[in-house]
């Protein structure tokens, strides 16, 4: 066993256990049976799973291996590796690799000075996270109304700002992007921070520039349903050192970040109440890898959805959703608003009769945390109601979202794009004097 090894392990199990010349020996904390069937969920072959097992028996773990960042006994972790490549493939000089997207939220507006008293501004549309996150922060979290690209409208900010904001929060929703230039123009004009919330956008960009890397702090989930993903997981991507070590306050509370990790703070505001959002070495293991496909995930979204709408006809009962930076979204959705709720409904059934995966709410759907009215954590706290965010509430009812796959061959778009013609040709009527979809 390596020096460093042993002394991980004293630290670890207290002097109690670095008493030497005891004869107890326990069971492996995880044997090597539990690790292997935590493998072959993953679908691997049988020989990549044989050489798996050679391997961890074959690995000296004394009490078992720790799938924990700091104690991995790697020269490079696989949290590290994740973070490494992270910040590679962003451009970013600090990332950190959390445990969820939510954590890293609250990590994020921690370390930009959203605490009690102070206000964070987050779209009507996005996801709930984002106000839950201000909130655990203390701060309350205030919600701009969205325009017809279904992102914060940054012509509504400046009315909610008071000497309490501290931050806006953009999402960059569903793959699209937010109008960044406005948004840091409002920012910088005002001293705000920027905390950019890609966690449905990994991968995007505005203008050229990376999503994550525009505002401050960028912040994204690796769950299992995202574009970059395996189970849980999320990503901070901060500006500056100081940004990087209040981040890791909140969320690695331990201190294991800090050079000397229990010493006094180096700087006032260094040290505050903190939690543990680390990302375990499990999840860094599948996520360095899907981290590194997001390249190429994306080219894929971009190249399906713009051979589809390059067929698309358009008519004069529907709107194309605004996309503020059409060649630098993800594209795995493709949206638009009909006139009446009443067409979307002629439309969505046209459209499943040719069977086209699309949605949309109309009138009668469920409550949905995705919309600020919908929020009720949030309804029940602030005085949130229906009608603050007109504009939200008729866009998230309204618009029609059809889902797009990234493996659909060039034959697949084509016919996916006569079939949508098809369907919105039952219930529009084509305007042939309009721009082309974009
Ligand atoms: C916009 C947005 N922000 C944050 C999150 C939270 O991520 P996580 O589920 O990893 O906590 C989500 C998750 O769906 C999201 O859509």
């Amino acid at each position: 066993m390596s020096k460093q090894r042993k002394d991980q392990e004293i630290a670890l199990q207290g002097s109690m256990r670095a008493v030497t010349q005891i004869s107890a020996k326990g069971e492996p904390k995880i044997g090597v049976d539990e690790f292997m069937a935590l493998c072959t969920r993953f679908g691997l072959s049988k020989k990549t799973l044989d050489r798996i097992r050679k391997a961890v028996n074959e690995e000296d773990w004394g009490e078992g291996p720790f799938l924990a960042n700091y104690y991995s006994g790697l020269k490079e972790s696989c949290v590290q590796a994740f973070q490494r490549t992270a910040r590679e493939l962003f451009g970013s000089p600090y990332a950190i690799g959390t445990s969820s997207g939510t954590g890293a939220l609250h990590g994020a507006f921690v370390a930009v000075g959203a605490g009690p008293g102070t206000e964070v501004i987050c779209p009507a549309i996005g996801f709930i996270a984002t106000a839950n996150a201000a909130s655990l922060a203390g701060a309350t979290p205030v919600f701009c109304d969205v325009d017809e690209s279904m992102h914060m409208d940054p012509n509504k900010i400046e009315a909610l700002i008071t000497k309490r904001t501290v931050a806006l929060a953009p999402t960059h929703a569903m793959g699209g992007v937010s109008d960044m230039d406005a948004i840091m123009r409002i920012a910088r004009k005002h001293k705000l921070a920027v905390v950019e919330d890609c966690a449905q956008s990994c991968g995007a960009r505005y203008k050229g520039r990376m999503c994550g890397t525009i505002g401050d702090v960028g912040i994204f989930s690796i769950s299992a349903y995202k574009i970059v993903g395996a189970g849980e997981g999320g990503l901070i991507l901060a500006k500056t050192k100081r940004l990087w070590e209040r981040a890791s306050q909140l969320v690695e509370a331990g201190g294991l970040w800090r050079p000397v990790r229990f010493a006094p703070p180096r700087y006032r505001g260094e040290l505050f109440t903190g939690t543990n959002y680390r990302m375990s070495e499990l999840e860094a293991a599948m996520d360095v890898v899907q981290l590194k496909k997001m390249p190429r995930t994306v080219k894929r979204f971009q190249k399906v959805k713009a051979a589809i709408l390059k067929r698309l006809q358009r008519f004069t009962e529907i709107t194309p959703q605004v996309l503020n930076d059409p060649d630098g979204e993800v594209g795995y959705t493709l949206r638009f608003y009909p006139d009446t709720i009443a067409r979307g409904e002629c439309i969505l059934a046209a459209l499943h009769d040719r069977k086209i995966q699309a949605g949309m709410r109309g009138k009668k759907a469920d409550d949905d945390w995705h919309c600020y009215s919908f929020m009720h954590p949030m309804m029940v706290q602030y005085p949130i109601r229906r009608g603050d965010c007109p504009v939200a509430d008729d866009l998230f009812d309204r618009v029609i979202t059809i889902s797009l796959n990234q493996w659909y061959t060039p034959a697949d778009c084509k016919a996916i794009a006569d079939r949508i013609n098809e369907a919105l040709a039952t219930c529009c009527t084509i305007d042939p004097k309009a721009k082309a979809w974009r």
